[in-house]
């Protein structure tokens, strides 16, 4: 008995080491001969997700989670998301010659972009999404607010833009989002757009940027985009600025 135990002990420390080290094993070389960490590569990884030079991946890399995980909860991902809301502001007061006549609009995502969904994400990381799962965590309304968002959401309120929320999100989730998003501080938004069945069927990319186009029909005069994902600013953008804050946990093509 003590011997089997010991036994097992001795084979669980040459066991351990080896399952941590298993990455590093067999891939401790780049294609051009690099020699590399678990973290270089799971770095390069997130920011060429970033670059948008890895585009639908399902899930993160298996091998990734934990260091995904890692950066979503650090201060870099503050700091990096900080800075995309400073270089909003400081285009607002450089480059955009407000009319102040109720038209000028600025367009934001929800997900990640307002509210975080790092408490739901956090333990789904490297397995594919179950929506109903999303969505029953989305409908108790309990995403904390980011508060750098937050804090540009106001700047932008108090210089008189319109300010439009547009979602990936779906119609049934419209009570429990506004009252998500008014409990953590914002509110006095313009428009609240999610998708209804009529648009379900067109890519995210597709439909937001119809809801750009009708906007514009409407004499609003779109600023800029805040969002976290390509989507949302891609296809025909009429010369809108974009900026994108870092989402490395999953994409919406
Ligand atoms: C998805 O989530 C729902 C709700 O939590 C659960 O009932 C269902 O079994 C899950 N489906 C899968 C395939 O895991």
């Amino acid at each position: 008995m003590g011997r089997t135990f010991v036994c097992s002990l001795v084979l669980l420390c040459f066991l351990i080491p080896l399952t941590v080290a298993d990455w590093n094993i067999l891939n401790q070389k780049t294609h051009n001969g690099l020699k590399i960490s678990l973290k270089n590569y799971c770095e390069s990884w997130r920011m060429n997700v970033e670059l948008h030079n890895i585009r639908d991946f399902q899930v993160v890399p298996e091998e990734c989670t934990e260091y995904i995980t890692k950066y979503v909860k650090s201060t870099q991902y503050k700091v990096d998301s900080e800075r995309t809301t400073e270089e909003c502001l400081v285009y607002l007061s450089t480059s955009c010659n407000l009319k102040k006549d109720g038209k000028d609009a600025w367009i934001f995502d929800i997900d990640d972009t307002l509210l975080s969904t790092i408490p739901f994400y956090k333990n789904n990381l490297g397995k594919k999404i179950n929506v109903t799962a999303l969505e029953e965590w989305m409908s108790k309304g309990k995403a904390p607010a980011l508060d750098y968002s937050l804090r540009f959401f106001n700047e932008i309120k108090s210089r008189g833009i319109q300010i439009i929320l547009i979602s990936g999100r779906r119609e049934h989730l419209r009570s429990a989002t506004i009252d998500n998003l008014v409990n953590v501080g914002y509110h006095g938004w313009t428009g609240l757009i999610l998708r209804d069945p009529t648009n379900e069927l067109v890519s995210v990319a597709e439909y937001k940027s119809q809801v750009r186009k009708y906007l514009t029909s409407k004499g609003y005069r779109i600023w800029g985009v805040l969002g976290d994902q390509f989507s949302s600013i891609a296809g025909n953008t009429g010369g809108i600025r974009a900026f994108k804050l870092p989402n490395p946990m999953y994409y919406v093509a």
